[in-house]
């Protein structure tokens, strides 16, 4: 299975000309990969100017968990959801993924079951979901293990064992996030978290589809640290945030990802 490399430009560039600039680099060097393949989540606003490419696809970062707006009503009952955008208008602009439940929504009020609604609509929708889970601390006492596991069974609640094909896991422990993080997680660190999440979804859709759905590392991903996760971590790919929008690290963590692999 190639290795998949998420590029989450979160809210940048600021003009459509710089957002084309780094996507077509970035399409270079993914034309020339051959165990790895990049999705590239722009702001929403972004997709129609971009083409999907050889192993370059598009995402958005976030979608609305109605499938669609009616006009507002007389009484004031808005169903209009002014400001949001659908699953269908993300996949109609070009879009095969979307991330959902990102931390940075989380601490704007997202709740698991919210995420739940918006992961089975963008599945029904055709969209793969890259539903991110992570703890914000870490603690000896284990605690932090029920967080994961809470965020995981409830954001993953009703969904069919036959849509597990277009579900992909980001582990993003959310200390570990961000240009102002201390530090990312250890290789080690993360397959132990890999593993638990496994079992979690192997008591839940069955042993033989836990293996098969992909496991990410994110949390401040670097050209110096990706070799790892993806070697003595055993990631099945990568989330980056800030170093997706330097083409010129961003392509490195995508040739080295092409390079590393594990037994
Ligand atoms: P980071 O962000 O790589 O800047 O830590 C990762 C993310 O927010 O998904």
């Amino acid at each position: 299975m190639k290795k998949i490399i998420v590029a989450n430009w979160k809210m940048n560039p600021e003009t459509p000309r710089e957002a084309r600039e780094l996507f077509a680099k970035v399409k270079r060097a993914a034309s020339r990969l051959r165990r790895a393949e990049a999705v590239i989540c722009p702001p929403a606003i972004f997709l129609p100017l971009l083409r999907s490419g050889k192993n370059l696809a598009l995402g958005g970062q976030d979608m609305f968990e109605e499938p669609r707006g009616a006009p507002a009503r007389p009484n004031g009952r808005s169903g209009g959801y002014t400001g949001s955008i659908s699953a269908a208008q993300i996949k109609y602009v070009g879009a095969e993924y979307v991330i959902l439940g990102h931390s940075e929504r989380r601490r704007l009020g997202e709740t698991d079951e919210l995420i739940n609604r918006k992961v089975r609509l963008a599945l029904k929708t055709g969209l793969r979901v890259i539903l991110c889970v992570g703890e914000a601390a870490r603690d000896l006492r284990g605690d932090y293990l029920q967080v994961l596991r809470g965020a995981l069974e409830r954001g993953l609640e009703r969904v069919a064992r036959g849509e597990l094909k277009d579900l992909i896991i980001a582990y993003e422990p959310v200390w570990a996030i961000g240009g102002e993080a201390s530090a990312a997680d250890t290789p080690e660190g993360f397959l132990e978290q890999a593993l638990f999440l496994k079992k979690i979804l192997a008591g839940k859709f069955g042993q033989k589809s836990a293996l098969t759905a992909p496991i990410l590392y994110g949390g401040s991903v670097t050209p110096d640290n990706a070799a790892a996760f993806l070697t003595r971590g055993e990631a099945s790919g990568l989330l980056v945030g800030h170093e997706s929008l330097r083409a010129d690290h961003f392509n490195s963590i995508l040739r080295l990802s092409d390079a590393a692999h594990h037994d």
